[in-house]
């Protein structure tokens, strides 16, 4: 059997070997093979190196490289040269799409769609392996409740239940359904093991101090939700909890995971994560690093060598029991054993199928419709959108709208913008007379232009309409991204006063990795989409949306703020004792002196060309019995001109606990397709376990009372709500 196979193996390993297999090092053609076969370039010699490492079994995987022949040339070195010829294992991370680049996971997560981003990541997976990876350093399942923090880009966003039916769906998108040995199979990794994204002020990296509680309640659920879908591994996060950095934290990785969670996999440390203990002030120096992490449950090391530097000596010493030894390097075997490597090293490893898998006409038609299913229309007045195909002159103004730029968004190792559509060659190939479109920049990004505002101010005077796309940097987001002030930076902020100053009608579209604080004309425009990074077909899709061919259909995933300074701002907040009714401010009752007591744009936001009105609610007799189910129907009417595809989102609030509650938690959703003048009634079934929280002790309860219950297009909008009773 497989299990006796890999036991005889560990058998013959010496500890250096053992050592060996649970590194896991940066490729050192990272930079591409070029690269590392240029007899000039030092990623030559690193290449040299690395291959003299795999030979002496130092190495059991390598991530980030670049390609299927450099992948091949190391595998071969570790199967023929290598003494005992254990297969390598080739991880990467292809977070949102290979060479074809889907939207950032945010932005897809918006979608609430989690058929499209299980395809999504299947399709990610069916490219990635063409290229000889086997594991995949995604999804990143962090609910991230403050857009300071700029690694939110790769979750899907504030809530729990859409973070945990991403996870899901993505892994199984990534790991395939067809099993681990498919040629087209990657292991999914969810990350970061825990709380990474309740950094303290949202500053990459910081402390997190949060309950138990709220770990469970809120940070481990879509962890259990990848697990429960069969991901392979997990990545220990880079920060610390309550005084405990996670890569060294027993409770976390021991306790909770292994012993609750029955978690077989491996785990796996960011990069360096080991080493930081050092700065953390939690170990002394190398060798103390290198034990803590190990004996918290760090099966594989990433990037700091250290296992392979100190586990023999600390095993030697007595430090380290020989069984965790052998139980982490089981592991990593098991995982090559599962992914089929020992059957086959080379099957992820297959040029002809890397140039013509990838980058298919196929997959970048899922890359369009992706893109279009996640962009938010957040505004709408009188009907400006969709805009006329023909007839009209339309002035394209911004930093965004030309020279495949600022497209795939950040952390995409292997997609590129030079091979993504940029918005003024997808809305020329949409419109029916691509003559009428102009485009000027008008400003950098974070610097103006000498002379941009006064170019941009005349285009828009020779238009009918004027198309503004305004943002961030695909460098302003993503990991060690952190911003005090959400805004759209000041030059692009000067263009857009002088634009929408010259009184044509004017659409924002809102280049972003996070949620916004929109101010001025930006905020002020009659329409504005929520674009975000869209990846390889950003420009199509976004033409698609504008003129109509499709009609906007995501939500938004996270809060966007009236201002920075309400950060962390999400909808699922508790009441306090001195709430303030909506819309007011009272005296010592809670409130910013500058903002409301709200988000300008909440969670789960987001209209369609249509208009859906929510006419009625029906909960039978209103009461949960023990053992059973409330069956909720509510009627949904497009009274619009266009078909829509709604998001009807069931919230629940627990009016009194033992434990203060929410003051409304997501329970359900599902998008429905309507034609003008359509009417349809959604039926949700909502269980017990649905409204089961943590009560004093710890322990899984639900209590009897009197819950609020609303259907409703948004986390702030009415929709029809009535009360039930848990019986
Ligand atoms: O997978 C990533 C992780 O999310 C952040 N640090 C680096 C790792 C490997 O690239």
């Amino acid at each position: 059997s497989a299990s006796s196979d890999i036991d005889a193996l560990i058998a013959r390993m010496t500890v250096e070997e053992k050592a060996g297999q649970v590194t896991l090092m940066a490729a050192a053609w990272a930079g591409g093979a070029a690269n590392a076969l240029n007899p000039t370039s030092p990623s030559r010699a690193n290449f040299r190196q690395q291959m003299d490492d795999v030979r002496r079994g130092r190495i059991g995987g390598v991530f980030n490289g670049n390609g299927a022949e450099m992948a091949r040339q190391m595998q071969v070195m570790a199967t023929e040269k290598s003494r005992l010829k254990i297969p390598l294992i080739f991880a990467a991370d292809v977070i949102h799409g290979f060479r074809t680049v889907f939207p950032m996971p945010l932005a897809e997560a918006g979608s609430f769609d989690p058929e499209l981003a299980e395809r999504t990541a299947r399709v990610a997976a069916v490219e990635a392996t063409a290229a000889g990876i086997d594991w995949n350093f995604a999804p990143m399942v962090d609910v991230a409740r403050d857009q300071r923090w700029g690694r939110g880009i790769e979750g899907a966003g504030e809530d729990v239940l859409l973070s945990r039916i991403m996870a899901d769906a993505r892994v199984r998108g990534f790991q395939g359904r067809a099993g681990l040995s498919a040629p087209d199979a990657m292991a999914a990794c969810a990350k970061h093991f825990a709380a990474y994204g309740a950094a303290e002020g949202g500053l990459d990296y910081n402390s997190v101090d949060v309950s138990e509680r709220t770990l469970r309640e809120i940070y481990f659920p879509p962890f259990q939700a990848a697990l429960d879908a069969d991901a392979a591994t997990i990545m220990a996060s880079f920060n610390e909890l309550s005084g405990v950095p996670a890569t060294a934290n027993h409770w976390l990785l021991t306790h909770v995971l292994r012993d609750e969670w029955r978690f077989e996999g491996v785990v796996v440390s960011d990069y360096t994560g080991d080493m930081e203990l050092i700065a953390h002030g939690f170990a002394a120096d190398e060798r103390e690093a290198a034990k803590l992490a190990f004996l918290a449950g760090v099966d594989m090391s990433m990037q700091s060598g250290f296992y392979m530097e100190h586990l023999p000596g600390l095993v030697k010493a007595g430090e380290v029991p020989m069984a965790r030894l052998d139980q982490a390097v089981r592991r990593v075997l098991a995982l090559k054993a599962k992914l089929g490597l020992f059957d086959d090293p080379f099957r992820r490893i297959d040029s002809s199928r890397e140039k013509t898998q990838v980058r298919t006409p196929a997959h970048l038609e899922v890359a369009r419709d992706a893109a279009r299913r996640s962009i938010v229309l957040l505004k709408n007045e009188d009907e400006l959108l969709p805009l006329p195909r023909a007839g009209k002159k339309i002035a394209l103004i911004g930093p965004f709208v030309q020279g495949q730029r600022e497209l795939v968004g950040p952390w995409n190792v292997y997609g590129t913008d030079a091979d993504a559509i940029d918005l003024l060659t997808g809305m020329r190939a949409v419109a029916a007379d691509p003559d009428s479109i102009v485009a000027v920049d008008g400003s950098g990004i974070e610097k103006p232009i000498k002379g941009g505002i006064e170019a941009a101010v005349a285009a828009a005077q020779a238009a009918d309409i004027v198309v503004l796309a305004v943002g961030e940097s695909q460098k302003m987001s993503g990991e060690a991204q952190s911003r005090t002030d959400i805004v759209v930076p000041a030059p692009q902020m000067a263009l857009a006063e002088a634009v929408a100053a010259t009184g044509k009608p004017m659409v924002v579209l809102l280049r972003h990795g996070r949620a916004l604080a929109l101010h001025g004309a930006v905020k002020d425009a009659p329409a504005i989409l929520a674009t975000w990074f869209l990846g390889s077909m950003s420009g199509m899709a976004t033409a698609d949306i504008l003129f109509g061919l499709a009609s906007p259909s995501a939500r938004l995933p996270c809060s966007f703020p009236y201002e920075s300074g309400q950060e962390p701002l999400y909808y699922a907040h508790k009441n306090t004792g001195r709430p303030n009714p909506p819309g007011e401010r009272q005296a010592y009752k809670a409130h910013y002196r500058e903002a409301p007591n709200a988000a300008l744009y909440p969670f789960g936001h987001g209209l369609t060309y249509g208009e859906i009105v929510y006419t009625a609610i029906d909960m039978g007799s209103g009461r949960l019995a023990a053992g059973g189910e409330l069956t909720v129907t509510a009627t949904l009417r497009n009274s619009g001109r266009y078909e829509a595809t709604e998001v009807a989102q069931l919230y629940v609030q627990d009016i009194t606990a033992s434990i203060t509650r929410p003051v409304r938690e997501l329970k359900a959703f599902q998008r429905v397709t309507l034609k003008p003048g359509e009417s349809r009634t959604v039926t949700f079934t909502l269980k017990r376990e649905a409204l089961l929280f943590l009560g004093q002790d710890m322990k899984e309860t639900v209590e009897p009372g009197k819950f609020r219950l609303w259907v409703a297009p948004s986390a702030q909008a009415e929709g029809v709500s009535d009360m039930f009773t848990l019986a």
